[in-house]
């Protein structure tokens, strides 16, 4: 019988299938346990790492990208590599995982959007949020989607800081944009935007909204777009002046002062307007060939049996004039071939981080899911840390009781082997570290402070360069 894995003639070898937060705090956790000799593999479908840090985060917030440098120091700490270029699922299934490691880490995050179901939606000219996030950010699926920036007026549809962000870049100037890592096709896109007017519609009421103050305070700071709110829509209804006197929200408070200073201040006559719309939902997308208004009901708040304030549709309506239509009302989780998953939630199911599979039910023994992919599409990136470290901390539990996956070849040789006849064209971390500085260089010599690759052929067409002038070891 062989020993536990743990040691460093058996180490605990651990795939951690996506790189973005999650998958990152995970493997900082295992890589804290000094008791045990852990290897870690990350998987990751693009050739670049971090996840929405480089896909999501907007390009304008460069400091909160920051926290890829503690991302970094995890991935070149030994016992750790970062396969890129290789997706689950297509490149190896999840039998192929359990040939080669004692535990698997699901970290893929939620990789579509929600759909509101209402007619018109998909009308040429209506767009998930998440493809126009996507496309500004340089992420490959995305990099090909054109947007009709010939649109005068926008809707964005939800009241998270999705949307906010999504406002916020279709209302920047190109001087405000040019100073980020925007892709260089976006920049030039709404540099020649002629989006005066962006509706950000919200079906709750200011006190209920999800964006955090912070992100509503930058609308006041934009260089070339006035906020525009009424008094009467900033104004708290009898439930919510209620529940804020009986709640300690201060969140909420924090943006229903700043919406009515907003309110009072009123226009400065910039040449783009943010016009934010509270208690109202879009029932219908109006279109012959695409997008030609948007119609929307008022809604009321009332309290609903958990004590929450929801809406409902009142019979007053109004129709938009708007050309584009971006809905931004969530992410949604995608299932992986072989894995238990919850299609209504989105999320592999689990117990504190250890799978589930519902049709026993049981845990799966040796798997595990953190991030979006866990417990839905919410969380700021700081969020994923407490979780990865919980689901970590199951994992390991599991480890020290004997109850992981008995994998045939658990060693590194016989995954490399493996991994790269699969997919010989891998992107290793000094790999990524050649590419993060190519795009740096390519930045600084035009001004900016990164120009991102957004094409997976060109990032492999410029490995594929650097190898050949600089053959590795053994070639
Ligand atoms: C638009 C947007 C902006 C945001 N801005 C901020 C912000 O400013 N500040 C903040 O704190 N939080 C922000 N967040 C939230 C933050 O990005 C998330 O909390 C965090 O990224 C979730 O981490 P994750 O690891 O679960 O998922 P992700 O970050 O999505 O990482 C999942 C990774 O898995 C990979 N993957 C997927 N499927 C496979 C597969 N089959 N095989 C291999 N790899 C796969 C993906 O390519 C991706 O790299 C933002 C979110 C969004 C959507
Ligand atoms: N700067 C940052 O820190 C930053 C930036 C971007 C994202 N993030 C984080 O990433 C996470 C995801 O953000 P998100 O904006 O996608 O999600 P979110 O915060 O959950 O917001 C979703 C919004 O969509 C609305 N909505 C849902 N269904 C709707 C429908 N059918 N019709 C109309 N509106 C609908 C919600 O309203 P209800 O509240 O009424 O349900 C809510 O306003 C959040 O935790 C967010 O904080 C952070």
């Amino acid at each position: 019988m062989t020993s536990q894995p743990g040691t460093p003639g058996n180490p605990l070898r651990v795939v951690i299938v996506g790189s973005g937060p999650s998958g990152f705090y995970a493997a900082d956790f295992l890589q804290k346990q000094t008791d045990l000799t852990i290897e870690i593999d990350m998987l990751e479908r693009l050739p670049t790492p971090y996840g929405l840090v480089r896909g999501g985060v907007a390009p304008d917030h460069p400091k909160i990208k920051s926290v890829t440098k503690v991302y970094d120091k995890i991935a070149t700490s030994p016992g750790f590599r970062f396969y890129g270029n290789v997706t689950l699922g297509e490149d190896l299934t999840h039998d192929d995982l359990l040939r080669y490691y004692h535990a698997i880490i699901y970290a893929v995050g939620a990789q579509t959007d929600r759909q509101m179901g209402i007619p018109g939606e998909d009308l040429p000219g209506s767009h998930p949020a998440t493809e126009f996030v996507g496309w500004y950010n340089a992420h490959p699926d995305f990099r090909d989607l054109t947007f009709d920036l010939n649109a005068e007026r926008v809707a964005v549809i939800g009241n998270g800081n999705v949307a906010m962000d999504v406002a916020r870049i279709l209302a920047s100037m190109r001087d405000e944009l040019a100073k980020t890592d925007i892709a260089d096709y976006a920049l030039e896109a709404l540099s020649r935007s002629r989006v005066r007017e962006v509706y950000l519609l919200g079906r709750r009421g200011p006190a209920q909204a999800a964006f955090t103050n912070p992100e509503l305070k930058e609308f006041g700071e934009l260089e070339g777009a006035d906020v525009v709110v009424t008094a009467e829509e900033a104004e708290l209804d009898p439930l919510s002046s209620a529940a804020m006197v009986a709640g300690d929200d201060r969140m909420a408070e924090r943006n229903v002062q700043t919406l009515l200073r907003f309110a009072a201040e009123g226009p400065a006559g910039k040449p783009r307007r943010i016009i934010m719309r509270f208690l109202v939902s879009p029932v219908e997308i109006i279109g012959t060939d695409r997008v030609e208004a948007i119609k929307i009901v008022k809604n009321e708040l009332y309290q609903a049996d958990d004590g929450s304030l929801r809406p409902r549709p009142t019979d007053q309506t109004e129709i938009l004039p708007v050309d584009l239509v971006f809905r931004s009302i969530g992410y949604m989780g995608v299932a992986l071939p072989g894995v238990p998953f919850d299609a209504r939630k989105g999320v592999i199911p689990n117990a504190q981080g250890r799978v589930i599979d519902p049709s026993v039910p049981a845990t799966v023994p040796g798997e595990y899911v953190v991030g979006w992919i866990k417990r839905g599409p919410s969380g700021i990136i700081g969020t994923n840390k407490p979780d990865s470290y919980e689901t970590a901390g199951m994992l390991l539990e599991d480890a020290r009781a004997g109850k992981l996956i008995e994998p045939a070849e658990p060693t590194r040789e016989a995954f490399e082997a493996f991994i790269r006849r699969q997919q010989p064209e891998i992107v290793s971390f000094e790999d990524w570290e050649l590419l993060n500085q190519a795009e740096l260089a390519n930045g600084a010599a035009v001004g900016r402070p990164r120009i991102k690759f957004s094409r997976v052929e060109d990032m492999l067409g410029v490995l594929a360069q650097h190898h050949e002038q600089a053959p590795q070891a053994g070639d």
